[in-house]
């Protein structure tokens, strides 16, 4: 295998160059396009975070109602489409719906796969941005058996994913202007991670030359792994395990560090950060916030500063440097918006599209990409001889 060296999860291997988000895990540093995540958070909008991650600039005035124009004109899905959402079981997860609806798109848009047209990545990249918040918001209904709305372009994405979810076409939808405004805060806190499990899989998938469609479908499956973007699905289930078991968050931590149990502290720890993720401290300023404001006052929260509290000063997380992740309060702030928890991944999907495009488009645009073909060492038997099945 001459120059192969092993790196099982990529833990020191680049697999690109990459212009788009800088993460410094040490001192917890993430900026977009050079801008840091604190003043995007506090200044900018999902949408022109999305805008400034693909074409690399924040938009002028007239850009941004463009891009916004462009969106909202593609926000309906087709008729046929709709059709799609009663072949899945009622109970079905919204991730695989959402990732078959999305794989889907190829079928609808045949005109449009060509990888190296720029003006078919354009308008591929209008047609997911505004119709990965209409299937959410339709994997939605579908669980619940209540009818769809279409997209009211009148409004903005992230009021119109809001309408579409929570609404019903029988009445009018009254917008709460704490809900659309961290909403936005949390999808453009999502919106990019650099070569995370998702985004290096839709690199990996488009480098073959496929869609970008077929290549962002292939994300979305990665992200609901539970050590990825289904971590925060887990989260809130481990904290009502917590508080309905009955036990203490002490007692809970004691099987967090005995290795036999293999439970982990779900929303702890993360590959590059060896600090608190900048995102979870910006998300656990608002979780307060937006709770108090929305009149919640749930108990999980209590457990889950408990539990952080408990792991910044014991050894077991100290010397690991586990930290809080985006996950451990997001969880909390969508089930105080009324998101069930099955939905919670389906939000991160909604927030990282943005990041998975302009990387898809950037691995396109580079000279240097080759299709993405890791090597192995290979461990199996020597050469042997074929044995005849009546002499095994
Ligand atoms: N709870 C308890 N122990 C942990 C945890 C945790 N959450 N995370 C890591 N450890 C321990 C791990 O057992 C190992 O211990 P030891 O050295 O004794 O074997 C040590 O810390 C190093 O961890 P690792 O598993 O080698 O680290 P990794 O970089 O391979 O994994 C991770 C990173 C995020 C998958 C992992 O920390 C984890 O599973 N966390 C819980 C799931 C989670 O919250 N995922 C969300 C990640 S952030 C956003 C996203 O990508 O979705």
């Amino acid at each position: 295998t001459g120059n192969v060296t092993l790196d099982s999860g990529f833990v020191n291997t680049a697999a690109c160059t990459s212009a788009i988000t800088f993460i410094d895990g040490d001192t917890g540093i993430l900026r977009y396009r050079g801008y840091p995540i604190e003043q995007l958070a506090e200044q900018s909008t999902y949408l022109e975070t999305a805008y400034l991650l693909i074409y690399g600039e924040l938009p002028s005035a007239d850009e941004m109602a463009s891009f916004d124009a462009k969106i909202r004109r593609h926000t309906l899905l087709h008729e046929d489409l709709k059709a799609f959402f009663n072949g899945f079981p009622r109970d079905a997860h919204p991730m695989p719906v959402l990732s078959s609806a999305v794989s889907a798109l190829s079928t609808f848009y045949q005109d449009s796969l060509d990888p190296f047209d720029q003006d078919q990545v354009e308008i591929s990249t209008y047609r997911l941005l505004a119709k990965l918040p209409t299937i959410a918001a339709y994997a939605y209904k579908k669980s619940m058996g209540q009818p769809f709305l279409y997209p009211d372009n009148h409004l903005s994405l992230t009021e119109n994913f809001l309408r579409m979810t929570f609404g019903f076409p029988a009445e009018p939808y009254e917008l709460d202007p704490t809900i659309v405004k961290g909403l936005d805060l949390l999808l453009l806190l999502h919106a990019d991670h650099e070569q995370n499990c998702s985004t290096s899989t839709v690199r990996l998938v488009g480098s073959s030359h496929a869609n970008l469609f077929a290549s962002i479908s292939a994300g979305i499956n990665a992200l609901f792994g539970p050590l990825h973007g289904g971590a925060n699905q887990q989260v809130l289930e481990m904290l009502a395990q917590v508080k309905n078991s009955g036990e203490s968050p002490k007692d809970f931590m004691m099987h967090v560090k005995n290795k036999e149990t293999k439970q982990k502290l779900m929303g702890f720890g993360h590959r590059v950060y060896k600090n608190y993720d900048p995102r979870a401290s910006i998300i656990k300023q608002t979780a307060d916030d937006i709770l108090g404001r929305l009149g919640v006052d749930d108990p999980l929260l209590d457990i889950a500063m408990e539990l952080e509290e408990i792991a910044l000063g014991d050894d077991y997380f100290v010397e690991r440097r586990l930290y809080p992740n985006v996950d451990f309060y997001t969880g909390l702030i969508y089930k105080a918006m009324g998101f069930p928890t099955k939905m919670f991944t389906v939000l991160f999907a909604l927030g990282r599209l943005p990041g998975w495009i302009a990387q898809w488009r950037e691995m396109i645009e580079d000279p240097a990409t080759k299709i993405g073909r890791p090597r192995q060492v290979y461990i199996g038997e020597g050469a042997r001889d074929y044995v005849a099945i009546d002499q095994r």
